[in-house]
């Protein structure tokens, strides 16, 4: 660590697990060793890397270490909505917290959680027409960034999260899955209607074939 805190002149972060199981559970040690190399701010992710994804995400060691360094720290694991991570920032003291799979296919989650984290308050999810448009210009840049080839593989996955997991969904995923042109892709989200779901009461989903 303090070989490439070293060797660059911008701040270098580190991202760590709570340790490598539960019976080797040395996060708090790792994070000051981490703060003595000059590392600038941490991020843990509160399960051990013997604990995969598996079990409930140890807050109380995240707050632990939060407690044993000086450093920012932030908090990440299992965070699904801006109630959790001012819950979440609050039990364990983080300076803030870190997200990943639940902004898969919602990337207005973060700023959600930050409007939540700042204010208190925060915006309802955009409607199914406005997450259409969104998955839209996600997509497109993901053409424009990774180019034709790797763009229209990538978008792929990122389709399927938009759109969830039922039964319709899994057919657009099917489909989209085929398609091996940016105009293609492109094309395939302009057709998708937004009709709310008659089985939920949340936010409309990006829902059903165009008639
Ligand atoms: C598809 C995927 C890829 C990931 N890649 C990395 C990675 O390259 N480096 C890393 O430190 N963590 C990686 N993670 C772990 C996440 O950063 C995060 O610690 C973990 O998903 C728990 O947070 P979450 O519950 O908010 O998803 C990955 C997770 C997923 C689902």
């Amino acid at each position: 660590l303090a070989a490439v805190v070293s060797a660059v002149a911008v701040p270098v972060t580190l991202k760590i697990r709570t340790g490598s199981s539960p019976a080797q559970r040395n996060g708090v040690q790792i994070a000051r060793i981490a703060e003595d190399a000059g590392i600038a701010a941490l991020a843990v992710h509160g399960r051990t890397r013997a604990c995969a994804f598996k079990g409930e995400v140890e807050y109380d060691t995240i707050a632990n270490i939060v407690r044993a360094v000086d450093i920012p720290v932030f908090a990440n694991g299992d965070i699904d909505s801006p109630e959790r991570a001012r819950a979440v920032r609050d039990h364990t003291g983080a300076a803030g917290v870190m997200i990943g799979r639940a902004a898969q296919g919602r990337p207005w989650l973060l700023g959600q959680v930050a409007d939540y984290l700042e204010r208190g308050e925060y915006r309802a999810a955009p409607g199914a027409r406005e997450q259409r448009t969104i998955l839209a210009q996600h997509v497109a840049h993901l053409h424009a960034f990774y180019g034709d080839f790797m763009g229209t593989r990538i978008a792929r996955k990122h389709f399927g999260w938009y759109l969830g997991d039922s039964r319709l969904a899994r057919l657009h995923r099917s489909k989209f899955n085929r398609l091996e042109t940016p105009v293609d892709q492109l094309r395939y989200i302009e057709t998708l209607t937004t009709t709310k779901s008659p089985n939920t009461t949340s936010t409309p989903q990006i829902e059903d074939l165009a008639a």
